[in-house]
């Protein structure tokens, strides 16, 4: 079974086809980074224009390079939600429009959902149950996984997601944007020197990031930071420190065969070795291009989707605060 899958639900316009949930064909992301950067963010209305501006030649392309043809594809998969309403609209309106002309059917994937499914693109594949840590820019979830569409979220952030503490230290630390990435280049030059603190949260599975972050800058505007890679070193491995043990500690409570790191955090180097190296449980992590936004994951998502019969009709919507559940 062959799936276009469509992503436009932030900065990236990504398109991928799929075989069988587990193969990719063709993926083509568009990124929007350089676009944003001057405002240090995302700004939502560009984000929308830039996503009518790129989706169809990257459709194009991605369908181009999959080598099968309109007539070779079995179904539709697109993001529509969580995300920003604007950009999620591009996308499954492109959706719903190929869906009708080509007589294909439609599935809706939550976006966080696509971020989990990224592992069954890996070579080795996922054994149920499984524990997956989801983080990213707008999420810092622990799911547990007991089967294909079987979600028991066993903890959050309180505050910050993972991805925009990463993002907002690399602004005050004068990184740039976007974040997660400058501090992950700048953390190897550095050594883990500065004291920060670690919210552990005991006795629950959530998480807590903001008061990281505090500190950071208070230490900054004190004047009290002067070598830029130790502090992002620092910050880093507090994160690390805090994601690794509460991941692993609800790993073996909850016997589970297998630990999945996923969404864009996972591409950073500290923490994909950090829980390789101390998890007792096999992980399986995607490669870095996988973890962040991409169409792939959708694609591959959408086929589990379609062998539970879940199909939408032309009337889906996009639901901008789409949970997991
Ligand atoms: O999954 P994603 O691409 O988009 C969302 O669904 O939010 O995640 C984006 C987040 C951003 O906060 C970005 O700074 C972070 O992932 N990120 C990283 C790295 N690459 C991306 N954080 C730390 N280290 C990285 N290498
Ligand atoms: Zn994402």
């Amino acid at each position: 079974m062959k799936i276009l899958g469509i992503e436009t639900s932030c900065d990236e316009t990504a398109a991928a086809v799929v075989e069988d949930g587990v193969k990719i064909l063709s993926s083509e992301i568009s990124s929007q980074v350089e676009l944003h950067a001057r405002y240090g963010g995302i700004v939502p209305e560009v984000a929308s224009r830039q996503h009518i501006l790129s989706i169809i030649p990257v459709i194009s392309k991605t369908m181009n390079e999959a080598h099968i043809g309109w007539h070779g594809l079995d179904g539709i998969a697109v993001t529509n939600g969580p995300g920003l309403a604007g950009s999620l609209l591009v996308g499954t309106s492109v959706a719903k429009a190929i869906a009708t002309v080509k007589e294909l059917p439609l599935t809706s994937i939550n976006h966080l959902e696509a971020h989990i499914y990224a592992n069954w693109l890996s070579s080795q594949k996922p054994a149920f149950p499984l524990l997956c840590l989801i983080v990213s820019g707008g999420h810092s979830d622990l799911v547990l996984m007991r089967d294909h569409g079987d979600y028991t979220i066993l903890g959050r952030t309180r505050d910050d997601a993972a991805g925009e503490a990463f993002d907002k230290a690399a602004r005050i630390l004068g990184l740039g944007y976007p974040g997660g990435p400058a501090i992950d280049r700048e953390a190897v030059k550095g050594t883990a020197s500065i004291n920060l603190p670690r919210a552990l949260l005991k006795g629950t599975c959530d998480f807590s990031f903001s008061g990281l972050k505090t500190a950071l800058f208070r230490l900054v505007e004190n004047g009290k930071i002067n070598n830029t890679a130790d502090a992002a070193a620092s910050f880093q491995q507090a994160i690390v420190d805090v994601l690794v043990p509460k991941t692993i500690a609800a790993a073996r409570q909850h016997c589970v065969k297998q630990i999945l790191l996923s969404g864009g955090v996972a591409a950073n180097r500290g923490l994909r070795q950090r829980l390789v190296k101390d998890s007792p449980i096999p992980v399986l992590i995607p490669e870095p291009i996988l973890c962040t936004d991409n169409a792939a994951m959708v694609a591959a998502c959408g086929f589990f989707h379609f062998q539970a019969d879940k199909i939408n009709g032309l009337n889906m919507d996009v639901i901008p605060g789409l949970k997991l559940s």
